[in-house]
């Protein structure tokens, strides 16, 4: 019996890239042989910044769940299902809103981010100022221990685990688990144009739906040392994303050490750390591009597992949520 749970999402505004992968796909392939795990489709959190596009989202539905499939989320193993088909997760937000300040909300740090990176101003939507709390709802509903997440969410977490322990002090209940974030060794991976972030909206990522015409286009095109001009000079490797790709992607860690020391010596070309890097990237990713392929065949059948996952999440979320009614004494008949 596997006793552990994870609950792990991601919003459905694109297409998932390499950041992604290195920041909790991965790791969700292998924790699914050990731990019960659910993998949310989180469409309601998506609209809370997305109101006006409801297609966008829609469409997206399929494309990360077959992003998820591509990479070897396996849904035998897995639960994948749709968060705004949960009522659960609204119902048990509304409570957890009681237990929050409206000034707790406003200084959670990803929020604060987020909003001056949508330029929000004073015109933030009241469903996007709230979202940490109904994604504390989606993790406590499904009393998760353990949360793969990237570093951007540990805000987040920290916010659930106060709700949690305040849910169960009040209520004077077990109730409600305290879960757990679970960081990749690299938390965050940087964007092809050396920024801090590989994100969608800063069209600097690699996707791992992409062609491999595009990953080399994408690869060639990378960021480096913009101090290394010519092949003889020393090159910095901190700060240098083809690096820090190899150390999220590459598996012979020797190979990458030996190029990172020539590099910084001096004598060793970008081009050929980055043909190095390519024959890395393209290795992991023909693969998935490949399944992916065979999956996008039968959306049919992607939208039926969807719709299965989503039967049994709804159904474990219920209980919990009949279990919270009970502690709140809001059981009335
Ligand atoms: N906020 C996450 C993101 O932007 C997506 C998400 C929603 C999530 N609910 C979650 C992640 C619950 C982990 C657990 O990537």
């Amino acid at each position: 019996m596997k006793k552990q749970i994870i609950l792990t999402g991601d919003r459905p505004t694109g297409k998932l890239h390499l950041g992604h992968y290195a920041g909790s796909l991965a790791a969700r392939v292998k924790l699914q042989e050990e731990y019960r795990q659910f993998v949310m489709i989180a469409d309601t959190q998506a609209l809370t910044d997305n109101a006006e596009n409801p297609e966008k989202v829609r469409a997206n539905i399929l494309e990360v769940a077959l992003d998820y499939l591509s990479v070897g989320i396996d849904p035998d193993k897995t639960t994948i299902f749709i968060q705004s088909l949960i009522p659960a997760i609204p119902e048990l937000t509304m409570y957890f809103l009681n237990l929050v300040t409206w000034n707790r909300l406003k200084h959670n740090p990803t929020i604060k981010l987020e909003i001056q990176q949508k330029g929000y101003g004073e015109e933030i939507p009241a469903g996007f100022m709230i979202y940490p709390v109904n994604q504390a709802a989606d993790i406590t509903i499904f009393k998760a221990n353990l949360v793969p997440v990237g570093e951007d969410q540990l805000p987040i977490m920290e916010q659930t685990i106060e709700l949690v322990r305040k849910f169960n002090r009040i209520y004077k209940t077990d109730t409600l688990i305290e879960p757990k974030a679970l960081i990749a060794p690299i938390a965050r991976l940087p964007g092809t144009d050396g920024k801090l972030k590989m994100s969608k909206s800063l069209n600097n990522t690699i996707n791992l739906s992409d062609s491999a015409d595009e990953v080399v286009k994408k690869v060639k095109s990378m960021y480096t040392d913009p101090n290394h001009l010519r092949v003889e000079d020393p090159g910095k490797v901190e700060g240098n994303p083809v690096f820090t790709y190899l150390d999220a992607f590459a598996t012979d860690k020797e190979k990458v050490a030996e190029l990172k020391a020539h590099y910084q010596r001096g004598g060793l070309g970008d081009s050929i750390v980055k043909k190095y890097l390519l024959e890395v990237l393209l290795s992991l990713l023909d693969p998935i591009r490949k399944r992916r392929e065979e999956w996008a065949k039968e959306p049919q059948e992607v939208m039926n597992i969807l719709r299965k996952g989503t039967e049994i999440a709804r159904h474990v979320a219920d209980m919990t949520m009949q279990e919270v009614r009970k502690t709140m004494k809001i059981d009335y008949f």
